[in-house]
């Protein structure tokens, strides 16, 4: 055996016994108590909790916006998940003007490859450009891509479908039995209530949140469900982040839709009262953050049997400098916060520790569900013999406050610094190889493979 884990507490989305765990040639090879390590590497996790590696299924690395692009690349924004507890990300692809989505694929992969600390896999954005390009769905399912995402939103940006172009792809997706992403938003709300702040001078970032209300949400998660059931299609709410949006997920699922809805770290810890901070702009992603009720219920919402089956980063960060464009008026601040090293911890601290969630419930949302919904199950997502050894061993007695100095990504900031965690990830194993312990990154560029992913089952 290459490595084995000593005295482990593995959990399950289910259960949690005690075991060894046996790693061969990157695959978990036994789980048995009382293992004879015979020359193998030994990692004693007595008092610990070993969990599946995180698949964080939404990011955004290197992603161009407003003429610059999100502080992390792939080699950075890998680094600083895994040392957060996540073992694969799942990026989009985001076609540049007049680039076809399969040259587009092709691009991703050239600069991905070459950096990935762990494996990733693709999404597809699906921009209004791209409407004369049905027939590459099937082609990128061939190359592993088997979800798309659409935009109800971000008209200017050239993100936004209409209805019939949304129910399009839609229908299409649907023939290759894959998965419609949807970030829902209603831009007639949003630009409205834009243009009325900024025309009476209320540009400051709490502007930002007053123009995305919980209406905006519900109501284009309420459009787009009825959508997806008409065309026959899977749809998935990423970046849920309020209660009425929430309320929508459940009709949606009550009338026979197939819905499945993701939250996002930020949502779950902060509310919109840091808009009315000095540094009030780092804290500008879309959607806004709600208020304490819809934080409250965004945490019913993951326990077992609650409609949010997900949690993703949304990880996008920008430098305080790139931030700071948006000063004096919230239009211009580049949205995105950072995110994906925190999940884990945040979810374990803040939601376990603090009696929101179980730690089954924790593994259920951060591997388990994202295997499965994503393609990635029979390798990913789980302690089991056969699969991926893609595991993390969480300390329940490191507290680690997440200031800018703690954590990986590339920013001068953190939106966390008044956080400290109890318990924290303290070894990571991506197929195999410990590439975070206690707290260093000591794995490699480019050693993270791409996962070709398959139609959801
Ligand atoms: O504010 C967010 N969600 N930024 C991520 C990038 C995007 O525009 O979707
Ligand atoms: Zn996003």
């Amino acid at each position: 055996m290459d490595l084995v884990v000593k005295n482990a507490r593995v959990v399950t989305g289910s259960d949690t016994f005690e075991s060894d765990i046996g790693v061969d040639d990157g695959k978990i090879s036994a789980i048995s108590p009382h293992l004879v390590p015979s020359g193998a590497k030994v990692y004693d996790a007595r008092g610990k909790i070993v969990i599946p590696g995180g698949i964080d299924a939404h990011t955004h690395m290197e992603l161009p916006v407003m003429g610059t692009s999100s502080a992390d690349d792939f080699y950075s924004g890998t680094v600083a998940a895994s040392c957060g507890g996540i073992t694969t990300i799942v990026d989009f692809v985001d076609p540049r003007p007049g680039q076809t989505m399969l040259d587009a694929f092709d691009d991703y992969r050239k600069k991905a490859d070459e950096k990935v600390a762990i494996d990733y896999g693709l999404h597809m954005m699906l921009k209004r450009q791209s409407m004369g390009e049905m027939a590459m769905i099937p082609e990128l399912l061939k190359r592993g891509v088997p979800s798309f995402k659409v935009y109800t939103a971000y008209k200017k940006r050239g993100l936004m479908l209409d209805d019939p172009e949304i129910l399009r792809v839609m229908e299409e997706v649907a023939r290759i039995g894959g998965l419609v992403a949807v970030h829902a938003e209603s831009e007639s709300i949003i630009e409205r209530l834009i243009q009325e702040n900024v025309s009476a001078g209320n540009t400051t970032p709490m502007y930002h949140a007053r123009s995305r209300p919980p209406a905006a949400e519900a109501e284009a998660i309420s459009r787009v469900t009825r959508l997806a059931q008409e065309a026959g299609s899977r749809a998935y709410i990423v970046h849920l982040s309020s209660r009425a949006g929430k309320e929508e997920v459940e009709r949606a699922r009550t009338r026979g839709a197939e819905t499945f809805a993701e939250t996002c770290p930020h949502y779950l810890v902060l509310t919109d009262e840091v808009y009315a901070r000095s540094d009030g702009r780092n804290f500008v992603m879309s959607p806004a953050l709600k208020g304490t009720q819809d934080r409250a219920a965004l945490w019913e919402g993951l326990k077992a049997g609650g409609v949010i089956e997900t949690v993703g980063s949304d990880h996008c960060p920008f430098t305080k400098a790139e931030k700071d464009w948006g000063r004096d008026d919230f239009t211009k601040i580049p949205n995105g916060v950072p995110g994906t090293e925190v999940i884990v911890p945040l979810l374990y601290s803040e939601g376990v520790r603090k009696g929101r969630m179980t730690i089954s419930d924790l593994v259920r949302v951060t591997s388990w569900n994202p295997a499965k919904r994503f393609g990635l199950d029979g390798s990913k997502g789980r302690i089991a013999v056969g699969w991926d050894a893609d595991f993390v061993v969480i300390d329940p007695n490191k507290r680690v406050r997440l200031t800018a100095e703690a954590l990986h990504s590339r920013i001068d900031y953190s939106i966390y610094d008044d956080i400290t965690t109890d318990g924290y990830p303290v070894l990571t194993v991506s197929r195999g190889q410990v590439v975070m312990e206690d707290g260093t990154f000591i794995g490699e560029r480019g050693r993270g493979r791409f996962i070709p992913r398959r139609p959801a089952s």
